[in-house]
């Protein structure tokens, strides 16, 4: 079968789709963009939303959530849920005083080091709030792949070195399209080809799908997700 390409139709329907969020706005800030996938990573948009512009109007710097009583910050965290969340990210913010200057690194190496970052968080903050080229591989993202390239209804539950490998080679080499790439696969996965109930008669996909040419077939690890 032909290699499915999904980058151009993708960020053709994302210029047209993509919401409005805060941390994707001209006046963004690295640190915002960090404190958004913290927040996102077990919670969803709509309650991020109000959450994240209290938070950034209290907080607008690692230096100001550095010096926070963690009593505060807990208590404005709250209904975002998963509190270790917030006491990581002061500690992430104390660790950008004492070892970055206040400031949010844009290398890899170093923001792995940083207290709940992982690869995920990492990847997506390179590329939204530097514009780098990275593999940004959420559950939103691999469960378009998964669809579009593999023709099965969800990726495996665990990631795999192949899977992030394939992901690596469709990453657009420019920088700025590979960021853009970003948003658009997560948003396509977030607002289109989502788990439940894909809207394949809006989707970009639809003519090259190989989930939606094979007819949408079930789950293969279903009998293990129960
Ligand atoms: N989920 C994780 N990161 C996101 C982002 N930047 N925009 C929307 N949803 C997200």
């Amino acid at each position: 079968a032909p290699v499915v390409d999904p980058v151009a139709p993708v960020l053709a329907w994302y210029d047209e789709h993509a919401r409005e969020l805060p941390w994707r706005a001209p006046d963004r800030t690295p640190w915002g963009v960090l404190v958004s996938e913290v927040m996102l990573q077990q919670t969803p948009v709509a309650r991020v939303e109000p959450a994240w512009r209290a938070w950034l109007e209290r907080w607008p710097t690692p230096a100001d959530l550095a010096a926070a009583p963690t009593s505060d910050v807990l208590r404005a965290w709250d209904r975002l849920g998963y509190p270790r969340r917030a006491l990581r990210l002061q500690e992430c913010a104390r660790v950008l005083v004492e070892r970055h200057g206040g400031h949010v690194p844009d290398d890899e190496a170093a923001l792995l080091t940083l207290p709940g970052i992982g690869a995920y968080t990492a990847a997506a903050v390179r590329a939204f709030a530097f514009g780098r080229r990275a593999v940004v591989l959420d559950t939103n993202v691999r469960r378009v792949l998964a669809r579009a390239v593999d023709g099965v209804a969800l990726p495996a539950p665990a990631q795999t070195v192949a899977e992030v490998a394939r992901a690596a080679a469709l990453v657009p080499a420019d920088d700025a399209t590979a960021a853009r790439w970003a948003q658009a696969s997560m948003e396509l996965g977030a607002l289109v080809c989502t788990a439940r109930a894909p809207r394949c008669p809006q989707c970009p996909l639809a003519s090259s799908c190989r989930w939606l040419a094979a007819g949408r077939p079930d789950d293969a690890h279903a009998h293990r997700r129960r």
